[in-house]
């Protein structure tokens, strides 16, 4: 029986992939920096671990209780939108550390053993901000641009060795706890001088005729996972699926 391990299971995406692989007879380790049995489904075949991915440590506790993997899904991930000259450099490392470094950490983490036994999948959550620029995203989009190029060239070099990496790339969904979360993160990011934009920008978040969905997350991760001739880069949800077809 295959087995899975997720990132940011607490809320939103992790938590959906979780249930969807669950209800699909896989063994599923549910990761969260606060462990909550609550949020899923009890079964055998899961185990909630504690895991914050911006710290070596708790990677390294979490990577041996574990045991092997045949699938890591990189879902933990940060929020942030501001004008660059009024976000501080904390703040970007911040984004940066869970992001991006996050994602490398454990994506060191569980090659060894998947190299060795010539199979396994690491799956990578970006966004599809990466496909379409939108302003006062800088550093967020940065962040997650730095995932795909990442995720491209360690395809190429897993490949000789049977392991596969993809990235899926999510469109705006407002229905998971992302923008709260950001939330905090946001004050003080808008100097005067953007406050126009800033307003247009939140004007267009208003229109939700094209959003992306928990589950097709949840579906396009199982894809990556399962389909050996799945693309090395996959949109998720109907407004990153039209924006794919346009870049
Ligand atoms: N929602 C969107 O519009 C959207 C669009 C495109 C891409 N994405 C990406 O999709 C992924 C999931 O986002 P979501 O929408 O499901 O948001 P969410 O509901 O806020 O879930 C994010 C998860 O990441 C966890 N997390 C944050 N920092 C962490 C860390 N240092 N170590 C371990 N876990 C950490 C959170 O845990 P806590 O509960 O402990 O904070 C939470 O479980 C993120 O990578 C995000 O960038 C989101």
């Amino acid at each position: 029986m295959n087995t899975i391990l997720i990132t940011g299971c607490s809320s939103g995406f992790g938590l959906e992939i979780a249930k969807h692989f669950l209800d699909r007879d896989w063994n599923v380790i549910a990761t969260m920096r606060t462990p909550r049995a609550d949020v899923l489904p009890a079964s055998p075949r899961l185990r909630i671990l504690p895991l914050d991915v911006s710290d070596e440590r708790s990677i390294r506790a979490a990577i041996d209780a574990a045991g092997p993997i045949d699938v890591l899904v990189n879902n933990a991930g940060i929020g942030l939108l501001g004008a660059v000259e009024g976000i501080s450099m904390t703040k970007v490392r911040e984004i940066f550390e869970t992001n991006t470094f996050g994602t490398i950490a454990m994506t060191q983490a569980v090659l060894p053993h998947m190299r060795e036994r010539k199979s396994g999948v690491v799956i990578n959550v970006t966004s599809s901000v990466t496909l379409k620029s939108l302003p006062l995203l800088a550093v967020y989009t940065g962040s997650k641009m730095a995932v795909n190029g990442f995720t491209e060239s360690l395809a190429l070099e897993l490949a000789p060795f049977g392991v596969r990496a993809h990235v899926v790339l999510p469109g705006r969904a407002p229905g998971t706890r992302f923008a709260e979360n950001a939330g905090p993160r946001m004050e003080g990011n808008i100097p005067e001088s953007y406050a126009g934009l800033a307003a247009a920008v939140f004007e267009n978040f208003k229109d939700v005729s094209q959003v992306t969905h928990a589950r097709d997350v949840a579906e396009a991760v199982w894809q990556a996972a399962t389909d050996p001739a799945a693309p090395v880069r996959i949109p998720a949800g109907e407004d990153a699926k039209a924006w794919a077809a346009g870049a």
